[in-house]
């Protein structure tokens, strides 16, 4: 925008400021637009006690490295704690200051955050904002969709988080699947990501959905609101080269059939002008290049594969043509997969991935620009949160960090994981509004299994095992888990830095097949999905802990998505 746009905007947002009730106003009036800033308050929970709520500030004036914005309630809503924001109150009056990662707020910009309140009698929602002591036009009750509602963002401009307000796609085959299972109605009708895991599921494979009939059904599913629907870009040459389960179709050296055959055709049927309403989320090669950091040259736990795949760049060159490609839609939001803290969580393995992360994101024309953040946890087990023990506790004269399950780790768990890796993401030179996802579709660990308090203090391996909710053999394990269920509900902004807890591994399909299965989709038999094996040097050379009788990856594996559901955490109702 010009210097003489944007004085005649503050010129006019003065006037209109000082006209009252005017800015509250909701016309297609394109002077509207001259208000210094808009504020979007939503409550997106309320239980009649309590409620959480999220505020997205779009900044109309000169841009701005910190915010403050302010409100008074009418009620008595106290806020309780926020995230993506310093969330204080004094009396009625609420102050949001901004946190480190998102005081930058250039003009047009918009930033979200969240917060958790209680309250009795009535939750009004407030009528004036202030930010940095200016008033702005709120747009609480209005349409988000209207296209002359100046926080809707149209095409060419990605809003901050995209799952802020946004309903997420309900992938209608899954939700059949799930559906058709008893007890599967409490969960059928949950978003899951759509794996366009090879070629032929672009059109549709074996007279499935093709990827137009999912945008077709999105644009359906989404009415007059806003809707995210997540892709997962899963098809690289080499495909899983540390593992055999999910080995894909195309060979270590086919980066240009990749290119023009996988990449070039989603990308062009994203960009369809139709579509362009949607908040399209694609997550970006699921453990390609944590592979090449920890399962490459002279490691113990290196495979021949991913040394291949290391020597010839494929991995790199497919990410960042895809990052590239897709990126250039302006409505399209990639998350680039960053593997999980049971992974990449010890400093062998931390900034030299965020570095790799940077190297692809800066090859084949791909910019930092067409990152929009970072997925992890991805079809992994996880826990979200270990609340019975902490990285900084010392048992028995020892720290956690020394316990077999920990096992020098920095990170006991995949909030703090994700959240310590954004910043080092921040640092290798991704944006700093960066937001993360964490993949919550299996890692909840409920059941009657789980702990209800930390372990006996004999010593740091007792007080660890006995406390912990992942209650896998070793970190380690991937295939299957026993024991596992289903976590959060997808939702969005539910923690500083994570723009949304999703469900991309769709519960109930496969992880890999417990035992040979000949198939036409590239799958090989990996061990680690067969509960007799003892184990390799990726695991520690425990037993897999993978339930038996599974079928191949992707495939439905109907006693794996029972006992999901059993162990859920939260409980299912
Ligand atoms: C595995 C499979 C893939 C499937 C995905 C989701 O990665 O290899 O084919 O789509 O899981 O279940």
């Amino acid at each position: 925008m010009s210097r003489t746009r944007t004085a005649l905007l503050a010129a006019m947002a003065l006037v209109a400021g000082a006209s009252g009730t005017a800015v509250a106003a909701y016309p297609g009036d394109v002077g509207i637009s001259a208000v210094p800033c808009t504020v979007d308050y939503k409550v997106q929970n309320d239980w009649g006690t309590g409620f959480t709520a999220n505020v997205t500030i779009t900044n109309n004036s000169a841009a701005k490295s910190s915010w403050s914005l302010k409100w008074s309630y009418a009620g008595n809503q106290k806020v309780t704690n926020g995230w993506n924001a310093k969330v204080s109150q004094s009396g009625t009056a609420v102050t949001a200051l901004n946190e480190s990662y998102n005081g930058t707020l250039a003009t047009g910009g918009s930033t979200s955050f969240g917060f958790q309140g209680t309250y009795s009698g009535t939750n009004a929602i407030p009528t004036t904002f202030t930010l940095d002591g200016v008033t702005c036009n709120v747009d609480g009750g209005t349409d988000p969709t209207d296209p002359t509602d100046p926080t809707d963002p149209g095409t060419g401009s990605r809003v901050d988080n995209p799952y802020s307000g946004a309903k997420v796609y309900v992938n209608p085959e899954w939700s059949a699947k799930a559906a058709a299972e008893t007890g599967g109605s409490r969960i059928s009708n949950q978003p899951t990501g759509v794996w366009l895991d090879r070629i032929a599921a672009i059109n549709g494979v074996n007279g499935g959905m093709s990827l137009r009939d999912h945008l077709d059904e999105a644009l359906r599913q989404k009415g007059s609101g806003e809707l995210v629907a997540q892709f997962v870009i899963y098809n690289l040459p080499g495909r899983d080269c540390s593992a055999l389960a999910s080995n894909g179709e195309l060979g270590p050296t086919e980066i240009d059939k990749y290119k023009t055959q996988y990449i070039d055709p989603i990308a062009a049927i994203f960009a369809d002008p139709k579509y362009a309403s949607l908040r399209i989320v694609t997550t970006v090669e699921i453990d390609s290049l944590p592979n090449l950091v920890t399962n490459t040259g002279s490691r113990p736990t290196a495979t021949p594969q991913c040394d291949v795949m290391k020597a010839n760049g494929n991995y790199q060159k497919g990410v960042g043509y895809a990052l590239n490609k897709l990126g250039d839609v302006p409505n399209v939001y990639n998350y680039v997969d960053a593997g999980h803290h049971g992974w990449l969580g010890w400093d062998d393995n931390f900034a030299p991935s965020a570095a790799i992360m940077k190297e692809a994101a800066t090859t084949e024309g791909a910019t930092v620009n067409d990152v929009h953040g970072f997925i992890t946890n991805t079809a992994n087990y996880s826990a979200l949160k270990e609340n019975n023990f902490s990285i900084n506790d010392t048992v028995a004269g020892k720290s956690v960090r020394e316990s077999k399950w920990v096992d020098w780790n920095r990170y006991t768990d995949e909030l703090s994981y994700a959240q310590a890796f954004r910043n080092q993401l921040v640092s290798a030179g991704f944006n700093s509004n960066i937001g993360m996802l964490i993949d919550t579709s299996r890692n909840g660990w409920g059941g009657t299994a789980r702990p209800t308090g930390p372990g006996a203090t004999t010593s740091v391996d007792t007080y660890v095992d006995g406390g912990r909710y992942d209650r896998r053999i070793h970190v380690g394990n991937w295939c299957n888990q026993s024991g596992a269920g289903l976590g959060e509900r997808p939702q969005a902004s539910p923690a500083a830095g994570i723009d949304a807890y999703v469900w991309i591994k769709p519960p109930g399909e496969s992880d890999g097949a417990s035992s040979a299965i000949p198939n036409d989709e590239g799958k090989g038999f990996d061990r680690m999905c067969d509960p007799t094996y003892t184990g390799n040097p990726r695991n520690g050379n425990n037993m897999s802990g993978a339930l038996a009788n599974a079928p191949l990856s992707g495939h439905w594996f109907s006693a794996q998505f029972q006992q999901l559901m059993q162990n859920a955490y939260p409980p299912l109702s």
